[in-house]
């Protein structure tokens, strides 16, 4: 028997204001995409944006329904909608914002389980890592070299093969 250990470093920076200015465009982005959540059951919008490797900016936002487990997550939305309008262009970057009625934005929040196999995978098949930059309204704010980061121990389609 031996024992492993998975860590990874990231960037927390104490506000907005710190990071490189591309990567503040892309979260005050992220901020205002919020704006177009469909989101009349948790109240909790979400936005992503990404910066595609052909230039184009990509968005996203939750798009519930009222029969809950329909609805799709801002990052997956984004995810499917770059998949469709650049099919096999890589994501560069994705940042990630939030604003809910009676939360606090004031910290990160990180991709759920099914977002993290959906960012793995639409990394491993276009072999390039997707930059996360996580952020609140206000706060600190993560930036995570690659989405695989967030997901140890993958299930992957090299299982299937
Ligand atoms: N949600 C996202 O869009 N992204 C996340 O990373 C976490 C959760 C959405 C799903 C649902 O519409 C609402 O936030 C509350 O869970």
């Amino acid at each position: 028997m031996k024992e492993q250990k998975f860590e990874f470093n990231y960037k927390v920076y104490d506000s907005i204001e710190e990071l490189p200015e591309e990567q503040q465009w892309l979260l005050n982005e992220a901020r205002e995409v919020t704006a177009n959540a469909y989101a009349p059951y948790s109240h909790f919008q979400v936005g992503a944006v990404a910066r595609m490797a052909n230039g184009e900016i990509i968005t996203g936002s939750n798009q519930e329904n009222a029969s809950f487990p329909v609805g799709l997550c801002a990052e997956r939305v984004l995810l499917a909608s770059a998949s469709s309008v650049f099919p096999r262009i890589p994501v560069t970057t994705m940042a990630i914002s939030y604003k809910g009625e009676g939360h606090l934005s004031d910290h990160p929040i990180s991709p759920c389980g099914i977002c993290r196999q959906s960012l793995q995978e639409y990394e491993s098949r276009v072999n390039q890592p997707i930059q996360l930059i996580l952020g609140g309204l206000t706060g600190p704010v993560y930036v995570i070299d690659s989405a695989k980061r967030l997901l140890p121990l993958a299930f992957t389609s090299e299982e299937l093969r």
